[in-house]
């Protein structure tokens, strides 16, 4: 089978973590035997300077007929007062292919605890994935409206919105350590109470999954103070968003963290889950980690290829031991260096 990829290299740092990461890809290819087609579109900011739009027409209908997506990141100053900014490109792609389920793992790799802000004993094991609900929640609600004096966003979620991305969650965690975590603010909000009452009934599908709740304020504490004792955690669009980043800190850099969103159809969105990082674009000292463990997510899920996934996380963690890394994790190495040394080891 020929694999239909799309890359979106998109803005500031993406278009640098992305090509090394293509680079890999073709290696592999070669490597594994991994037949793919591979076309690249203008997306986010580059796509509102050349087309007007931040998902043109015909960027959408090539993600539409692809096997796996692969972004680099979008976004920077220079649209942030655009009408269309690239972020509303990107939530526009995820609901047009209908990518309600986003996961966000965090793995401590042992002889890698020294890069935490966090003690290492308290790190040491630390191995969860966020399931982040990615397309309903305030991002999506009606209404929607900026005025003058008063500004609406909605938080709404159906039940059935609920339930699709609780078995999502559930599945997860039987082929993982049947631990899951729902996140919510069951306190304040409706739709928090919802979503509790929700997960409580798909929970009885899997008698074998532990389930504990966590409003998402305790939670952000927990994620601190003890990561290793998370396997799963579910959650809605905007806790998801949030405490990923607060999550990916605790291996040592926002750089690190690797994505994969899905839906009903066969499409897969990988991509880090930080963004353009306009600070230190263009200066060759992006972290392509992130990036490339969405590669290695994207070979062990679409092009189903684990010895691929296997070897390139392999490589990837040990240059990290080595302390072969970008500033973000206190080292020298350029972002160009470290695909070298990937790219050689290949
Ligand atoms: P950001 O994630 O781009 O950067 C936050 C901080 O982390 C910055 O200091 C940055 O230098 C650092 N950082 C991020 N990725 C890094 C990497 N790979 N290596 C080293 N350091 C890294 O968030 P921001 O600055 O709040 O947003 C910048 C732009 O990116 C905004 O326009 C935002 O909307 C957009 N954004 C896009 C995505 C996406 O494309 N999926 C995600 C988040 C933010
Ligand atoms: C992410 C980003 C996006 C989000 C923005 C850029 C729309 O922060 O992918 O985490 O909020 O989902
Ligand atoms: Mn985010």
């Amino acid at each position: 089978m020929s694999y239909r990829v799309t890359a979106l290299p998109g803005d500031g740092i993406g278009p640098e973590i992305l090509s090394g990461t293509l680079k890999i890809l073709e290696k592999l290819s070669n490597k594994y035997n991994i037949d793919y087609q591979i076309e690249t579109h203008d997306f986010g900011g580059a796509a509102i300077d050349n087309y007007g739009d931040p998902l043109p027409k015909t960027t959408l209908e090539a993600c539409e007929k692809s096997d796996a997506i692969l972004l680099g990141a979008i976004g920077g100053p220079k649209w942030d007062q655009h009408p269309k900014r690239p972020e509303s490109g990107l939530l526009a792609l995820r609901k047009n292919l209908e990518l309600f389920a986003n996961l966000r793992p965090t793995k401590v790799v042992e002889g890698a605890t020294r890069f935490s802000p966090l003690k290492e004993e308290r790190v040491a094991g630390t191995d969860f994935v966020i399931v982040r609900e990615l397309t309903g929640g305030l991002y999506f609600g009606e209404p929607k409206q900026l005025e003058e004096q008063q500004a609406i966003d909605s938080l709404t979620y159906t039940k059935a919105e609920i339930e699709r991305i609780a078995h999502a969650a559930f599945q997860l965690a039987e082929s993982r350590n049947n631990k899951l975590t729902s996140v919510d603010k069951e306190n304040v909000l409706a739709s928090s109470k919802l979503w509790r009452q929700t997960i409580n009934e798909v929970a009885e599908n899997y008698p074998n999954v532990t389930v504990e709740h966590l409003l998402v304020d305790a939670c952000s504490m927990h994620l601190i103070t003890r990561p290793t004792q998370f396997d799963v955690i579910v959650t809605e669009n905007l806790f998801g968003d949030i405490l990923s980043d607060e999550a990916s800190v605790i291996p040592g850099s926002l750089g690190l963290s690797p994505s994969v969103s899905y839906g009903q159809r066969g499409t897969k969105l990988y991509e880090p889950i930080h963004g353009s990082a306009p600070d230190i674009a263009n200066q060759d000292i992006a972290n392509p980690t992130g990036m490339i463990l969405s590669l290695a997510m994207c070979c062990r899920e679409t092009f189903e290829n684990n010895a691929a996934a296997e070897e390139l996380e392999n490589i990837v963690y040990q240059l990290i031991k080595d302390g072969v890394t970008t500033p973000d994790l206190g080292g020298t190495a350029h972002t160009s260096e470290i695909f070298n040394q990937i790219l050689q080891q290949l």
